[in-house]
């Protein structure tokens, strides 16, 4: 079993697709490694799957060191990447180096994830200047949802690749896409030198990511066009949940095996 480290996500590019899934817990994340995933990412999504907030933007770094935590305690083989919340960053440069080594240093991930393009370009390369590895992330950037008035596709064919030659030049080690047309996701592969890692960017990314309780089908029936449902998990649970209710009210559990003589 071979660690996965930055420089061997590197070095997949052209080679080798990258597989990557968000985790937020033990369990999951000891499940979604020993499957062999190449990379966990800590997401903010964790906002909305797991503490049932409408929007990433109430997550706090203090949230994220928490799951990171219990993800790290968990992986052995997969690269973790955790994610920078809402002004975790934004603020100043010294906030975001404070904050990514808090995020790192009391977690044990392996690098950042930081949200925006351009915009973020100084702030991105303190970081790796002082050994953080950075993963980008463009298109749509959920911290953005005032902003860009929603969760939408983005079109800005010629914004977005400057975004990501700008991340690429600040060295971040790869780049989310998140709903960007496939067209505009493969020339944007195709010029940068590090991997691109798509959410709703299409096949031609170096690789891909999806939300786990959406793979799982652990949320409820929104499901945008790119998520694919490999099992209806929420169906899976809610019956075996009403068959134990049933089975407790009946009296048929627990029965004579399930007690100690
Ligand atoms: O927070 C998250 O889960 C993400 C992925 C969707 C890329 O940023």
């Amino acid at each position: 079993m071979e660690k996965v480290t930055v420089p061997s996500i590197k070095d997949r590019k052209g080679k080798e697709k990258i597989a990557m899934l968000t985790a937020y817990d033990f369990c999951l994340a000891q499940i979604v490694d020993e499957a062999g995933i190449d990379i966990i990412l800590v997401g903010d999504s964790l906002g909305t799957c797991v503490l049932g907030y409408g929007n990433t933007l109430p997550v706090t770094v203090s949230d994220m060191i928490h799951h990171t935590k219990a993800v790290v305690r968990a992986v052995r083989r997969a690269l973790v990447v955790v994610d920078m919340p809402f002004m975790s960053y934004q603020e100043s440069i010294e906030k975001a180096k404070r904050n990514a080594g808090r995020m790192i240093k009391e977690t044990g991930a392996e690098a950042v994830k930081v949200e925006g393009g351009e915009k973020m370009k100084d702030v991105i390369k303190a970081l790796v200047d002082i050994d953080i590895p950075v993963m980008g992330h463009i298109g749509l950037t959920p911290q953005s949802y005032h902003a860009l008035g929603g969760y939408k596709v983005q079109r800005e064919e010629e914004r977005l690749l400057k975004d990501a030659k700008a991340i690429e030049e600040a060295g971040a080690f790869s780049i989310v896409l998140e709903c960007v047309p496939r067209q505009i996701a493969k020339r944007i592969t195709e010029e940068v030198s590090i991997p691109t890692i798509g959410i709703g960017a299409g096949p031609d990314c170096d690789g891909q990511v999806l939300v786990i309780y959406d793979l799982l089908g652990l949320l409820g029936d929104f499901r945008p066009k790119f998520v694919k449902r490999y099992v209806n998990l929420r169906e899976v649970v809610k019956k075996s949940v009403c068959d134990y209710i049933g089975e407790v009210k009946e009296g048929i559990f627990p029965d004579d095996s399930h007690s100690f003589h």
